[in-house]
């Protein structure tokens, strides 16, 4: 199974699970993600979700295999049902980062409750560079959250960063020594959210979101649109190609 699940003391664990592509996400994965997150939300027994890709390897973002013969992306993509299953999750969602976080590997830490991620993970938003553009609403996040210049330098130039800088950047809300720490931590907190008075957590939730919450849906909205016309491009199919021949323009790592 490339995406494993396990319920143990009100935390499910959602593990991406495909290392010989570095957990890249298929259309098949995005809807084992959006099932399991809706599922979650009717059950009583979920208090808390728990996303990771395990020690190693968070996610290498979409198979760019997928998205050079997936044709066009429609509303109901499974990429879309996972981002729309993942905003508007009413459980809390934890996050364990090691090794690559790239694409949406990235961006949907934005949407997490809690970030944990090893020292030495790899973030990056290599969008532009693919001939795409920001999605899941990192293009209102990130500025407001890290100032425009820095939020330009992520998505304008694809710049990766660490998961040390996450942290002090606040994209992250600690850095540890290394993957399995990391994991350890990640679950731990998610174990305490899980002990939480449950309808207290789903109100502050709420609270802590309310400000941003339709601007934002509109923005992840807007985007989608823009990048699935984008992934039709030209530029696009060429930069996906390339990364899929190995050429050297595809992605700057
Ligand atoms: N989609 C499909 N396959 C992917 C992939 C992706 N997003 N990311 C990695 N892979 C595959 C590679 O093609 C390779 O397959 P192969 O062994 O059959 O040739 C395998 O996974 C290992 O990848 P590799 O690049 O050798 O690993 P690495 O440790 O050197 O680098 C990454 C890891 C994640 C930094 C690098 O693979 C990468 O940049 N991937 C593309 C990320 C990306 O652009 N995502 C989409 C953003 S929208």
């Amino acid at each position: 199974m490339a995406v494993e699940q396990h319920l143990e003391q009100g935390v499910l664990t959602l593990q991406l699970h495909r290392p010989d592509k570095k957990n890249a996400l298929t259309r098949a994965m995005y809807s084992t993600l959006a099932s399991a997150l809706d599922a979650a939300q009717d059950n009583p027994e979920v208090r808390v979700i728990l996303l990771t890709g395990g020690s190693q390897c968070f996610t290498s973002g979409n198979d760019l295999q997928d998205f050079l013969q997936g044709g066009a992306l429609a509303e109901d993509s499974p990429v879309f049902h996972f981002m729309r299953a993942l905003f508007d999750s009413g459980k809390p969602v934890v996050a364990a980062v090691a090794g690559p976080a790239v694409g949406i590997g990235t961006t949907l830490l934005l949407h997490c409750d809690l970030v944990y991620v090893s020292a030495d993970a790899y973030l990056q938003m290599p969008f532009v560079t693919l001939g795409l553009c920001p999605e899941y609403g990192s293009s209102l996040i990130l500025p407001r959250l890290l100032g425009m210049q820095r939020a330009n330098a992520l998505l304008l130039l694809g710049e990766a960063f660490s998961g040390e800088q996450a942290a002090v950047w606040g994209l992250a809300n600690a850095a540890l020594a290394d993957g399995p720490q990391t994991l350890a931590h990640a679950r731990q907190q998610a174990l305490r959210l899980a002990e939480q008075p449950a309808q207290a957590l789903a109100l502050s939730r709420q609270l802590l979101r309310a400000e941003q919450r339709e601007a934002l849906r509109a923005r992840i909205h807007e985007e989608g649109r823009l990048f699935a016309e984008r992934l039709q491009s030209a530029e696009a199919r060429a930069a996906l190609l390339a990364f899929l021949q190995r050429r050297k323009q595809a992605v700057s790592c």
